[in-house]
């Protein structure tokens, strides 16, 4: 996997929103698979700004959603779909058209879940699949121990995952569902590009687990190094715990410019 040490989240933001233009540039309807969380937001500021400005034509591109709370009706402003809606649909001026997810009010979830990943099959795949992580080293909501293999389904959050996300629901746990669907870890294996997303010295540790740990389900964000194009942006806080920054700050520094992320 690639690494590359950022100065700050916005400059995270730029390289992969830049990456993603490049990719829409060769293909317009390419499927970008995007994530919720705090961090993914510089990203898509910088894409929504190239899009302002004229840089890339988003018109045809299309949306796949990562993972999603049971139990939530769509239109609940913390549904993932609702977040989405506003932090990437209607910046880009997308409509719901564009956009694909699981049903997480789904009656029969089991059922929601085996269809959004035929879905995401029968769409020809994600090409580009931005990701954040947990800070117990979670992707999507593959919480650890989450079978490597696994393919989209329901899971049970962690208490750390609950009380991380506390914060959208009014700081209130108790508002925080149990009960998630999530792409797997062999879904999202699937796509074509992994960007995983890193900023602040509270994901130091589970970056490092991710880039410098063994291949292992405790920490679900360690699959990345089985994908072949995998590439993990962090700042400087997250990378902290890296004990091969400098060679990776020294490769990233001499790639040749043309090859991008
Ligand atoms: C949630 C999401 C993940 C995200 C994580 C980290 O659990 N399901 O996709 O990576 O939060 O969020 P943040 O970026 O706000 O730290």
């Amino acid at each position: 996997m690639e690494v590359v040490i950022v100065p700050d989240a916005a400059a995270g933001g730029e390289l992969i929103a830049e990456a993603m233009t490049a990719l829409l540039r060769r293909k317009p309807d390419a499927l970008l698979g995007v994530a919720t969380g705090s961090t993914p937001l510089p990203v898509y500021e910088a894409l929504a700004a190239k899009v302002s400005a004229g840089a890339v034509d988003v018109s045809r591109a299309r949306i796949a959603q990562l993972d999603e709370y049971v139990g939530l009706p769509a239109e609940h402003p913390e549904s993932y779909r609702s977040v989405l809606r506003r932090q990437v649909l209607e910046p880009l001026g997308l409509a719901a058209g564009a956009f694909m997810g699981p049903d997480g009010a789904a009656s029969d979830v089991q059922g929601a879940c085996e269809a959004y990943d035929k879905a995401l099959a029968e769409a020809g795949g994600v090409d580009l699949q931005l990701l954040g992580i947990g800070t117990d080293g979670h992707i999507g909501f593959n919480e650890p121990c989450s079978s490597l293999a696994s393919r989209t389904r329901i899971k049970t959050l962690t208490e750390q995952t609950r009380v991380d996300n506390a914060r959208f629901f009014d700081g209130d746990i108790k508002q925080v569902p149990h009960h998630v669907i999530t792409q797997g870890i062999g879904t999202i294996l699937q796509a074509r590009h992994l960007v995983l997303l890193a900023t602040g010295e509270g994901k130091a540790d589970a970056v490092a687990a991710t880039v410098e740990g063994p291949v292992a389900a405790v920490c679900p964000a360690s699959a990345l190094q089985l994908h072949p194009h995998a590439t993990v942006v962090v700042d400087e806080a997250a990378a902290s715990e890296l004990k091969l920054a400098d060679y990776f700050r020294h490769t990233y520094a001499n790639k040749p410019d043309w090859q991008g992320i």
